[in-house]
């Protein structure tokens, strides 16, 4: 076909040079006249298109298509042919002749050749599959971006840049514009820094420095709107790479209404432990009030008794035995009454207690314990002077008490062990015995009113009980409190 375009019998090196790029190249190759006939084209066109060389030679280029997209193709042609555009280049989807659809990339460039006239020569690609891959992924990056913005959270993406822990935003969600009052124009002008109140970013700062190294942190924040209103957060960031540089996601939650909630509940149960300690300090009020009643009142109208029998007995004549062994019963029933009556206060309440201090009331509460039970009870304790408050002492003591009462109620134990150490602003009680052991689920039942108590009572006066079961057997009971330095 060149020598019909050359006008030549004999082929010179670079005709057959671009003879070879013609044929053999894997782009088709079309030349057309003015009325839009094909002067020649080369085998990848031909393949291309699905037609031999003879049914395209000298036919209009737009039979290659579908009859319902000849007209306009022909125009189209035609038009740019009538404007003198020396090259085009465009993108096209088309039907061909087999109704097949395919898209096409033309590049047309205008030839003036002496003998043929105007051509145009178009060298076209068949770009179907990448125009597939282009569909499919902007397809799929709507897909993300619908779920990016129709998140419930806020999310934010910006890099890591250099000279300064964190870059500017490079992505923001529809919820983050929403929720904190700035345009999306506005956000990509924004550094990340710009969302945080001056109260909290130097903790900010610090967790963004501390995310090359744990990569993922999931940490409650303030974010501060356009506005000014400040945003209860809680915030997770991922750091990843992306287009080679370090970048982070951050998802946003806002937990306002969680924040509401748990302080409403901090109140409450703070109430509830107010009423409570409340409670606790009325009843032992009344309980010092009854023992000293009980012991002083009462004491005193038996030990008058006694002196008055005893009165009596003198009057009694030597013949009248039967009378005073009567009186010898009775006295005796008056003091086992009266210890009666002083065991009974000290149970409502340990004089002692308030008298001679909290390690004379365990000295004493052991003694009496080992007596009432049979069970072994040591005490030890390095200090004898514990400087507490009348109500932290109540406090101590009453653990104790309940400690010693599951002892002697669920334990099963043969011996059980006081000890005390006062260290400079601790103070520490651990009470261990050697019985079955408590289980974790008895420790944390809600039904174990007796423990939290324990627990309650220590809380109040700033400390903390813990119970345990042992390694090797029984249950620790330990209390540790903070002492005041004098
Ligand atoms: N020293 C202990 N040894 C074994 N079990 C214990 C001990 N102390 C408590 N428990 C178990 O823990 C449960 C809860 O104790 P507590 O709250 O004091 O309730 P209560 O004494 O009224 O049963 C007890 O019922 C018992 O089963
Ligand atoms: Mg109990």
């Amino acid at each position: 076909m060149f020598d019909k375009i050359f006008h030549q019998n004999k082929f010179s090196d670079s005709e057959l040079l671009l003879q070879q790029i013609w044929d053999l190249s894997v782009d088709g190759m079309r030349l057309t006249n003015e009325d839009g006939l094909i002067v020649m084209v080369n085998p990848a066109y031909c393949k291309m298109v699905n037609k031999s060389y003879e049914e395209l030679l000298q036919k209009p280029f737009q039979n290659v298509y579908h009859p319902s997209c000849r007209e306009e193709v022909l125009n189209t042609y035609k038009q740019d042919i009538g404007l003198n555009r020396t090259k085009t280049h465009f993108e096209c989807e088309r039907t061909l002749w087999n109704g097949i659809k395919a898209w096409f990339e033309f590049s047309n460039s205008f030839i003036v050749l002496p003998e043929s006239g105007k051509l145009t020569l178009s060298i076209i690609k068949e770009i179907t599959k990448r125009k597939q891959a282009e569909v499919d992924l902007l397809k799929s990056e709507e897909k993300y971006r619908m779920l990016f913005n129709n998140a419930h959270d806020a999310i934010f993406v910006f890099q890591l840049s250099e000279g300064k822990s964190y870059g500017d935003f490079i992505e923001v969600n529809d919820v983050a514009c929403k929720r904190l009052g700035y345009s999306k124009e506005e956000f990509l002008k924004l550094s990340p820094s710009a969302l945080i109140p001056p109260k909290h970013i130097e903790r900010y700062n610090h967790i963004m420095e501390k995310l090359p190294e744990v990569k993922h942190v999931i940490y409650e924040m303030v974010h501060l709107a356009k506005d000014r209103r400040l945003i209860n957060v809680e915030i997770s960031s991922h750091l990843f790479e992306f287009n080679e540089k370090p970048t982070i996601l951050s998802i946003a939650r806002d937990i306002t209404e969680r924040k509401i909630s748990e302080d409403k509940l901090k109140k409450t149960s703070r109430r509830l432990r107010n009423l409570a300690s409340h409670l606790q300090s009325i009843r032992e009020e009344e309980r010092t009030i009854i023992a000293r009643e009980i012991h002083d009142e009462l004491g005193q109208v038996l030990t008058a008794l006694k002196i008055q029998i005893l009165l009596l007995e003198k009057k009694l004549r030597e013949d009248q035995q039967p009378l005073k062994d009567k009186v010898k019963e009775v006295t005796a029933v008056i003091d086992s009454t009266i210890e009666s009556v002083q065991r009974i206060a000290s149970k409502l309440r340990p004089v002692i207690l308030d008298e001679l201090g909290l390690i004379s009331a365990i000295d004493w509460q052991a003694q009496d314990f080992e007596k009432s039970t049979g069970i072994k009870c040591e005490f030890n304790s390095n200090t004898d002077d514990i400087p507490l408050e009348k109500e932290s002492s109540t406090a101590v003591f009453r653990i104790l008490q309940e400690a010693l009462t599951n002892v002697a109620r669920h334990a099963e134990a043969t011996s059980v062990s006081i000890n005390v150490r006062k260290l400079p602003d601790v103070l520490s009680i651990t009470i261990i015995d050697d019985g079955k052991g408590i289980t974790d689920q008895q420790v944390n039942d809600a039904k174990s009113l007796g423990i939290l108590g324990m627990k309650e009572r220590a809380l109040l006066i700033g400390g903390n009980v813990t119970i345990e079961r042992r390694y090797e057997s029984g249950t620790l009971v330990s209390l540790e409190m903070p002492l005041k330095k004098n």
